[in-house]
């Protein structure tokens, strides 16, 4: 059988279990075309709860009664697909669920992973994955840090920044990272390498990031919006660039997705919205260097992994109370 989690109905605010029914169902093979996917890991990332809400967006909504679309890792059980195996580890569009039945092609392709390094499987979701290539094209194609500018990252103690900031520093950037409370703000600068730390959640932040770029900002590598968004924007030098990558504090629907023009056109901005879905023919370039980045100890990386396919709902809420650090994965099924 084939235990799937199903999309009940839109939340409201933070998921609940309720708005999802626990289904089993057979477990199915595959057809024509088709692998026969065992899912070892899900990747949890803020684009899941977007997924579930009717609004527009990069992908069709999550239809009510559908299992919940997710990214994720697996192990290939049966075939029917030119250059995929039984036994190849594979990454892709597997769903909260314990066997998926996929298709090469679409956003998110079923792409295989190297079983043959030292790296744990789940470092392909993260700083190996789709976290570390959108840090790496995000930082280094679009914000393009330059050695002695400064470069903000938002999110900073999540997957997407904490690798963002770290690529910052290679170029030779000052790295600031905003996170939420002391302890993260003391592994952003202890562990990830940043020169300093805002925490957003202590009273004189505002006070706080003024003193951390004291040359103005040059970079930001922005995540979350909101008010954090646009202090970092009243501080912004002449001509910066801004990767939009994220804007988190609004996909549970309270946060804002609004900027501030006046700061844009004053400091004339370069603002450039981007979504990795668009770097498919790029994604192994980056993995290589990635990869290789973390092999030699260059790149840190944290994960945070939590048990079971039926906590997918609870951990993505962890999104929203910051409960993560660096990538958040759940594991369905032990390692083949
Ligand atoms: N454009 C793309 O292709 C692309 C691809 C991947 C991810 N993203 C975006 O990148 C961002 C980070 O994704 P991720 O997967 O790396 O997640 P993540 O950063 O590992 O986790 C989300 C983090 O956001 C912070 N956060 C949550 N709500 C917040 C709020 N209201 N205000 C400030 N901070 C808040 C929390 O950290 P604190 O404890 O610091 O609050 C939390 O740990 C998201 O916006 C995501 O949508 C974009």
């Amino acid at each position: 059988m084939n235990v799937q989690l199903r999309l009940k109905r839109r939340p409201t605010g933070r998921v609940s279990a309720d708005d999802f029914d626990r289904v089993e169902a057979p477990r199915g093979g595959a057809g024509a075309g088709e692998v026969l996917v065992r899912v070892l890991y899900l990747s949890i990332d803020p684009t899941n709860r977007v997924w579930m809400a009717d609004v527009p967006q990069y992908m069709p909504p999550v239809g009510i009664g559908d299992v919940m679309r997710g990214a994720g890792l697996g192990e290939v059980v049966e075939s029917n697909v030119p250059g995929f195996s039984a036994g190849d580890l594979v990454f892709g569009l597997v769903g909260w669920q314990q066997f998926a039945v996929m298709k090469p092609g679409g956003p998110f392709p079923l792409t295989k992973v190297p079983r043959n390094t030292s790296l744990p499987p789940h470092t392909f979701l993260g700083v190996c994955g789709p976290s570390g290539v959108t840090a790496y094209y995000g930082m280094l194609d679009i914000c393009k840090p330059q050695a002695g500018e400064t470069a903000v990252v938002t999110g900073a103690a999540g997957s997407v920044g904490s690798i963002a900031g770290q690529l910052a520093k290679f170029q030779g950037a000052r790295a600031v990272g905003i996170a939420g409370g002391p302890e993260k703000c003391r592994v952003l600068v202890e562990e990830f390498g940043y020169d300093a730390a805002v925490d957003y959640k202590a009273q004189d932040w505002r006070q706080q990031l003024k003193a951390a770029v004291p040359k103005g900002v040059d970079v930001l590598f922005e995540n979350v919006g909101g008010p954090i968004m646009h202090a970092v924007f009243g501080r912004m030098n002449v001509g910066g660039r801004i990767a939009l990558c994220g804007l988190i504090n609004a996909y549970n629907g309270e946060g804002t997705t609004q900027g501030d023009f006046g700061a844009l056109l004053g400091r004339r901005l370069h603002v450039h919205g981007f979504n990795i879905i668009d770097y498919e023919k790029r994604w192994a370039a980056a993995t290589a260097d990635l990869v290789r980045w973390v092999l030699e100890g260059k790149l840190r990386r944290r994960d945070t992994i939590v048990e079971g396919l039926e906590r997918a709902p609870d951990a993505l809420n962890m999104l929203f109370d910051g409960a993560n650090v660096g990538k958040l994965v759940v594991r369905v099924a032990e390692n083949a």
